[in-house]
């Protein structure tokens, strides 16, 4: 059967962006028709300053939420990365196949140590490494395919020039996956700088809508999104990019087949088109409240899933990752 694997990261609390860029994706379609695995990567949690006690937290929200936005036991694997050892043991040969150079350019790796040393902070080595730990993460499972938003895709073609490598230096070994995004809301952006994407740490501004926001909350922040000059409503990236952000995540919110080019044509005012969004989102993220609520009343249910998911990973990982390890040249356990 297919394999799918995809992640995200407790670094904050879940968005908007995760849920129409990736995790509804994985709920409605990607656990049906593959051996999906879905992780909770607290790993690349710590590549940048962290508090130890939040990052605990924010993985048992991240997996209580997954839960709750319909992913279920019986048809995926939920786990959390480090409770798999096969992650970090992989991650080393990848980093003895990947050229500094290469990591050097990934544009995540750019922006965010840039961001960092103007602030006068340190840049963690493991910044630079983790999109070796991400390919780590997709290869240790036979991936095929990877269910992200846009904003990962760079890292995917990393972990598929990796995996072309490796096989032809060492012989045959990985997979090589493909990323997929979604049709509509692959980068859904900052509903007060829409030059950004919805990011879990840009919170301060208010232009982030968390998927448990109080509906007033939600309300208020994209009645507050900025749009652009002008009054019509129209389509366009370019000229309108926080319209067309309003317009994107209204096509999402509608489903499949929504059009947010068409969609613009029905409305003739901002007010209008941003009430109908605020509709829609509250409506969207009602259920997985609701959901997330009797959840957190059950902790011992979300344990439950994490420890058995990762029993199946481990299972599946470990052949692979042993395979690899044999390949480069380690001599086996005597
Ligand atoms: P992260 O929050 O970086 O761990 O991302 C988890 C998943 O959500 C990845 O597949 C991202 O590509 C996706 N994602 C995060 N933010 C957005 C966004 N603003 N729009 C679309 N997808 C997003
Ligand atoms: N780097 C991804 C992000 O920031 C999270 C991630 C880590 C991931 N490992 C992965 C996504 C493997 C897909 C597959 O969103």
């Amino acid at each position: 059967m297919k394999r799918i694997f995809s992640g995200v990261k407790p670094t904050g609390h879940l968005t908007l962006g995760n849920y129409l860029g990736a995790v509804r994706r994985w709920v409605d379609v990607d656990q049906h028709r593959a051996e999906a695995l879905f992780c909770i990567v607290d790993l690349h949690a710590l590549t940048v300053e962290h508090d130890p006690a939040r990052v605990r937290r924010l993985s048992r929200q991240a997996a209580t939420l997954l839960l709750a936005a319909g992913l279920e036991p019986e048809h995926c694997t939920l786990f959390v990365q480090s409770h798999v050892d096969e992650h970090a043991r992989l991650s080393y040969l990848l980093e003895c196949t990947a050229t500094d150079g290469e990591m050097r350019r990934m544009i995540q790796y750019r922006e965010k140590s840039a961001r960092e040393r103007a602030r006068g902070g340190s840049v963690r080595l493991s910044l630079l490494t983790y999109p070796v730990l991400m390919a780590a993460d997709i290869l240790a499972y036979g991936t095929e395919e990877v269910p992200v938003g846009d904003d990962q895709a760079q890292h995917v073609e990393l972990t598929r020039d990796l995996a072309v490598r490796f096989n032809q230096r060492y012989g045959h070994t990985f997979t090589v996956p493909k990323a997929t995004h979604p049709a509509v809301a692959a980068r859904v952006r900052d509903l007060q700088d829409p030059a950004s994407k919805m990011g879990k740490s840009g919170d301060a501004g208010g232009g982030v809508v968390f998927l448990l926001d109080e509906p007033e909350v939600v309300r208020r922040k994209v009645m507050r999104a900025v749009t652009d000059s002008g009054h019509d409503v129209v389509y366009d990236r370019a000229e309108r990019p926080g319209l067309a952000n309003l317009l994107d995540v209204l096509a999402a919110c509608r489903g499949a087949g929504s059009d947010p080019a068409v969609l613009a044509g029905e409305y003739s005012s901002y007010g209008d088109l941003k009430r109908e969004v605020a509709d829609g989102v509250v409506e969207l993220l009602r259920p997985l409240r609701k959901r997330h609520a009797e959840l957190v009343a059950d902790p011992g249910y979300v344990d439950g899933v994490l420890r058995e998911g990762a029993a199946r990973a481990r299972e599946l990982a470990r052949p692979l990752v042993d395979r690899a390890y044999r390949a480069v040249g380690l001599m086996p356990p005597v």
